[in-house]
């Protein structure tokens, strides 16, 4: 009776990290890939109303086709906000797909190009967002508190993607892991600020220039303590990825 022996032959099916070491994960515990696009397409579908509504901004700003209700700040400069929205469906949409273990660990090769798009398209997300808060007439409806709240999460944002870059640099991978965590979480407070809008409507309706702001900052703060519990949650060895 015949036995194929040439098991131990065959190339490892585990993917070694970019540092040339297998992961470091407990014997028999298999990263699905299947869990890791459900994580991505969970984050996806956070910032799906916000992308959505930005790709109606976008049509209606470039084709001029009158979709949403016109707003005169956008029309003399439109740049900052087509970037904005742009880059913002970028660094949320592939950076989503960061976040599934799977994906990172079968490839790396993968995770570490996109990885830098996300980074480059995180930081002009913030930086456009601060140059928007700064430079566009305010908002109509919002007032002081918001725009604080702005440019500290903007600034906060773009901090966060900076440290998460100069850690992976240096190696030091749970570093990395989370200040992109938390820079991912402050990007999609556009998303959870949905929901925050949508609760808030319900006791303020219409919005107060505060009630506004606070739910905005509702949005940031609860996706900054998901982020934390995430952090804390799955702390990874040094030279894991
Ligand atoms: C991936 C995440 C993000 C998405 C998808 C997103 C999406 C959008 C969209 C669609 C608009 C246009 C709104 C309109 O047409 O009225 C917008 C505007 C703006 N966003 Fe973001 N954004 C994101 C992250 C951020 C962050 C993190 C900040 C600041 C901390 C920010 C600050 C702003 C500002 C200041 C404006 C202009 C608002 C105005 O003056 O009317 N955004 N964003």
């Amino acid at each position: 009776m015949s036995m194929n022996n040439n098991k131990e032959e065959r190339p490892s099916p585990v993917p070694h990290n970019e540092l040339g070491k297998p992961p470091h994960r407990k014997p028999g515990r298999q990263v699905k890939v299947t869990s890791g696009l459900l994580v991505a397409f969970s984050l996806i579908l956070l910032s799906a109303i916000p992308n959505i509504a930005g790709a109606f901004r976008v049509t209606e700003l470039i084709g001029g086709v009158d979709i949403m209700s016109e707003d005169e700040r956008f029309i003399e400069m439109p740049l900052p906000l087509v970037a904005h929205i742009l880059l913002a469906s970028v660094f949320s949409v592939l950076g989503a797909f960061q976040f599934a273990a799977g994906f990172r660990v079968r490839w790396p090769g993968w995770h570490r190009a996109a990885g830098r798009i996300v980074v480059l398209s995180g930081l002009l997300v913030g930086l456009s967002a601060l140059w928007m808060t700064l430079f566009y007439a305010p908002q109509p409806g919002t007032g002081k508190l918001l725009y604080v709240f702005r440019l500290f999460f903007g600034s906060a944002m773009v901090v966060s993607i900076y440290l998460g870059f100069t850690a992976i640099r240096r190696g030091n991978v749970p570093q990395h892991r989370a200040w992109m965590i938390r820079a991912y979480a402050i990007g999609l407070g556009a998303g959870t600020q949905v929901i925050t809008h949508a609760v808030g409507l319900l006791f303020f309706n219409p919005p107060t220039e505060v009630s506004g702001a606070l739910q905005m900052l509702a949005g940031w703060l609860i996706n900054l303590a998901v982020a934390e519990w995430i952090i804390r949650k799955n702390q990874v060895p040094k030279s894991a990825i």
